[in-house]
């Protein structure tokens, strides 16, 4: 791989490479891009085959990161962590006691704490080295479950998606379809149950199922069913690139709008949406509740102001729709020039002088 080539590319700031063989750390930060502030973004641990596996995955999810906190209105920029190791073999106290140490390094351009393969436990270790850590449970100074304000976000999307193809958000009498019920989709059916939607759910989990029916009434189908659900709004809670070639001519919604990560397998499979007038709800711009939750852990976190903020994606999403109109755009488009947009407005803000308390006057 040529990594400068495909820096360049992306808009990447820095890439950072950690090893510490005591511990068995190898691990690559990514920096993609520090105009609003600190790089934040999760760590996650996998068992990559390759090293250039690595490394895509740390541009594409860094660059994620950058795209879902400037939509935010978040004073944060993007990045992301990987660590190449098994999760379930390859954790103990001295690799994250290791992880710690170099993000402790960079002294605060780059906060993380958990993602896919890690817990927040698995920082508690961290946090022995570190500052420049979110998400770590509540009685270690973290602000807890992200889920929480994940699913409340994602209610609200789905709330705006209503009202832009019906001119009111409620959901009474609505159908919703929801892939996976775990953390963030069990807490989604609560919401929408609770305004009188009429929601299907799937998992492959049964158990998570059973527990989702003893507590709402609700619909279930089986998994490779739910594209065929004929519904208001599909909403993916469960995996990546769930619109695809294969499902995206099965879908009987006028919507979506979910909580899972990278949505689109591929851009043109927004193209395809739009086409076929199904609105989509940019993923990184419904799913922003937990970061929102994360981010406001400086200085001192408030769950109000999380809510509140987390909240406004009902607006957010109803602008993006507003400029995919006026452009005739899709909407992930829209939401990728709203991402632009704020950064080229804020980014020259540095060239107003601000003297540092030293009283130096060179930048
Ligand atoms: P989770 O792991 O608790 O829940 C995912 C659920 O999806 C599980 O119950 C799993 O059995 C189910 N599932 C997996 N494959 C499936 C399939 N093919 N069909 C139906 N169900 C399937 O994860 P969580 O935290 O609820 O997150 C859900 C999605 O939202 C993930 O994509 C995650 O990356 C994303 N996300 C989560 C945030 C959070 O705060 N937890 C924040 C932003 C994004």
């Amino acid at each position: 791989m040529r990594i400068f080539e495909r820096m360049a590319k992306t808009g990447h700031e820095q890439l950072v490479f950690c090893c510490h063989p005591e511990s068995g750390l190898r691990m690559v930060i990514g920096v993609h891009d520090t105009t609003m502030g600190p790089a934040i973004g999760g760590t996650r641990m996998y068992p990559y085959c390759c090293e250039d596996e690595v490394i895509e995955d740390v541009l594409r999810l860094s660059q994620g990161m950058t795209c879902k906190a400037v939509a935010s209105g978040s004073d944060f920029g993007g990045g992301k962590a990987v660590v190449w190791g098994d999760p379930d073999t390859d954790k103990d106290e001295s690799l994250f006691r290791a992880l710690g140490r170099h993000v402790e390094s960079l002294q605060g351009r780059f906060i993380t704490g958990t993602d896919v393969g890690t817990t927040a436990q698995d920082f508690v270790w961290a946090a022995g080295e570190t500052r420049f850590l979110v998400a770590l449970p509540e009685e270690h100074g973290g602000s807890g479950d992200s889920s929480i304000t994940t699913a409340f976000g994602v209610w609200k999307g789905i709330k705006a998606c209503v009202h832009e193809l019906t001119g009111h958000a409620g959901l009474g009498g609505r159908g919703v379809a929801v892939q996976g019920v775990g953390k963030v989709g069990a807490k989604l059916v609560g919401y929408l149950c609770q305004e009188g939607a009429r929601v299907t759910v799937t998992d492959v989990d049964d158990e998570r199922v059973r527990k989702v029916v003893a507590e709402h009434t609700v619909e279930v189908c089986r998994p490779e069913e739910i594209y065929d659900v004929a519904c208001d709004v599909f909403s993916p809670c469960a995996m990546g690139g769930v619109l695809n070639d294969e499902t995206i001519p099965r879908l009987r919604c006028k919507a979506v709008s979910g909580g899972a990560n990278n949505q689109l397998a591929e851009e043109r499979h927004g193209d395809r949406l739009h086409e076929l007038g199904i609105l989509y709800a940019p993923d990184f711009v419904v799913n922003a509740g937990g970061l929102i939750q994360v981010s406001e852990e400086f200085p001192e976190f408030r769950r109000e102001r999380a809510m509140a903020r987390t909240a406004a994606i009902y607006d957010r999403l109803l602008a993006i729709f507003a400029l995919s109109r006026e452009e005739g755009i899709p909407t992930y488009r829209a939401a990728d020039l709203m991402v632009q947009r704020r950064l080229a407005a804020l980014a020259g803000l540095g060239r107003i002088h601000v003297p540092s308390p030293g009283g130096s006057a060179a930048r």
